[in-house]
């Protein structure tokens, strides 16, 4: 018998599920990952997509911006998580001036993700400014992501991670990446109604950070949705978990055992 989850089994999700899943209505699922046995967990958990986000340089860099992450970094984080994956599609992220200097860097850098790692596509921030770049990649034959509204390495230029509300900007940089020939685009932080516009007018899949219940599918911060990560909390994620009180507990609980002479025991012991 057929259930609603058999597309959850065994296959491998390629970028060309995200526009079918659109057309049926079927919400996408993305959570970030940067390590091998998160992405295990996720994998199995059934996520369609782990991605490999540069929001690594906040949560687990633990800086304040995620300008400083490196492409070598990226690789780095990227091909564990690939070799984790199962079923997941990975993508993963340039960072932030990997490709905002010309075409041909962008090209130079999105393509070691495919040479170097078993990601299957990249990410890449920005809309009608950087169509160029956009253009480039696809011509290579390198799937890409796209990410527009906040785009958190614009963050100097932004003045912050503001919500971004300049509908017509929004809807001109989403008509430009789907035309540039993005399979999916990324929108953060932007009014529920324009996500919703956004999400009607273009081909390809929408898929939401603070953008409403109306996109086509949904990412979160790992660490920020499993409660790993305290240094800020932007109201849009949803808590599914408390891991930080939990890891906290286990180390007190271990640490007691140790200064107890409880652990190890003889059975811990060779
Ligand atoms: O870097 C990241 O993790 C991201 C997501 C928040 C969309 O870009």
């Amino acid at each position: 018998m057929k259930t609603n989850h058999d597309d959850l089994k065994d296959t491998p999700v390629t970028v060309l599920d995200f526009s079918k899943w659109k057309k049926q209505g079927r919400k996408i699922g993305v959570l970030t990952a940067y390590d091998f046995s998160t992405a295990k967990l996720l994998d199995a958990a059934g996520v369609d997509c782990l991605l490999v986000g540069d929001s690594l340089g906040t949560v687990f860099q633990g800086r304040p911006t995620t300008l400083r992450v490196t492409l070598d970094q990226m690789v780095y984080h990227a091909e564990i998580v690939a070799r984790a994956a199962g079923r997941a599609l990975v993508v993963a992220d340039l960072p932030f001036l990997s490709y905002q200097t010309s075409p041909a860097d962008a090209v130079a850098a999105a393509g070691r993700f495919l040479k170097e790692t078993e990601c299957k596509a990249v990410k890449l921030e920005g809309g009608v400014r950087m169509l160029p770049a956009l253009e480039a990649i696809a011509a290579a034959d390198i799937p890409f992501m796209a990410h527009i509204g906040l785009t958190p390495q614009s963050v100097r230029r932004l003045g912050g991670y503001k919500v971004q509300r300049d509908a017509e900007a929004i809807l001109a940089d989403a008509r430009a990446v789907a035309a540039a020939g993005a399979f999916s685009v990324v929108l953060e932080c932007v009014p529920a109604e324009i996500a919703e516009r956004v999400t009607t007018e273009i081909p390809i899949a929408t898929i939401g950070i603070g953008a409403g219940p109306h996109c086509d599918g949904q990412v979160l911060v790992t660490p920020d949705m499993l409660g790993l990560f305290d240094e800020f909390q932007p109201s849009f994620v949803r808590r599914y978990a408390d891991l930080g009180a939990i890891v906290s507990k286990a180390a007190a609980d271990y640490l007691a055992d140790v200064r107890a002479g409880r652990f190890p025991s003889k059975d811990e012991s060779f």
